[in-house]
């Protein structure tokens, strides 16, 4: 299985990779945990990253694509992958196409904005695994621990209100493009070309990977 997840901030990419990654064994990409990682780990890239995160704007595309062409020589994505957080330009994703990265499914994951901003400030993350919880709507066993580790979760530096209302102007200004970009692509019917599937990110965690499940198995 070789997919896209595509969808706004905050409409649950993170949430629902982590149960299709589990169900397909393959690895997550997940470029904004790389761009995280290379932050605590204070590599320059990181340090460049940090400050356009912060701005709730875009790191380049030639950094981007250069991290996912390294990431995918790797021996876990022979059995496939998937995409969460990329592409989210049109450069991005022609960079895929004209290296020849075969994408079996693009799911889309819809929610109204007016939505993402609570969704944010409750979202409490384990960085070293990816798992995201909210203090509401996905809470803990324990409340500011991991469930499998028991390690401390932390709150993202770009989830206050103000940098959350500047990443969804640049989801819509730069990525929502996408959306039309691989429906196209799945409606030529061109060999090699991706099925896209639309599914309502609305509702309880469980009701949304049923609904991924289900859209991924058509
Ligand atoms: P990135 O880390 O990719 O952030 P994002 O796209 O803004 O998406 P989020 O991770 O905020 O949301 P999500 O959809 O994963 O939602 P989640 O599952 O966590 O990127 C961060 C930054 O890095 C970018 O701004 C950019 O600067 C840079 N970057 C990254 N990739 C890049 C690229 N390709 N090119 C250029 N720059 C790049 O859920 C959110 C919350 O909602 C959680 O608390 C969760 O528990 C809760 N939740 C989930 N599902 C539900 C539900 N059904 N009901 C209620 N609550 C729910
Ligand atoms: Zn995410």
């Amino acid at each position: 299985m070789r997919l896209i997840l595509l969808g706004a901030p905050g409409a649950g990419k993170g949430t629902q990779a982590n149960f299709i990654k589990e169900k397909y064994n393959i690895p997550q990409i997940s470029t904004g945990d790389m761009l995280r990682a290379a932050i605590k780990a204070g590599t320059e890239l990181g340090l460049a990253a940090k400050k356009v995160m912060d701005a709730g704007q875009l790191v380049s595309d030639d950094i981007i694509i250069g991290l996912v062409k390294e990431r995918l020589k790797e021996a876990d994505c022979a059995n496939g992958y998937l995409f969460d957080g990329f592409p989210r330009t049109i450069a991005q994703a022609d960079a895929m196409k004209d290296s020849g990265v075969k994408i079996d499914y693009v799911l889309e994951i819809d929610v109204p904005d007016e939505l993402i901003v609570e969704r944010m400030s409750g979202r409490r993350s384990h960085p070293a695994s990816g798992r995201v919880y909210h203090v509401k709507f996905n809470p803990p066993k324990v409340e500011g621990k991991d469930d499998v580790t028991g390690e401390p979760l932390v709150q993202r530096d770009d989830d206050t209100e103000e940098t959350v209302k500047k990443r969804l102007a640049v989801y819509h200004n730069q990525t929502e493009v996408l959306l039309g970009y691989y429906n196209k692509w799945a409606e030529s019917g061109l060999p090699g070309a991706p099925k896209y599937r639309k599914i309502s990110g609305v509702g309880p965690v469980e009701q949304v990977r049923d609904a991924a499940f289900a859209a991924l198995a058509d």
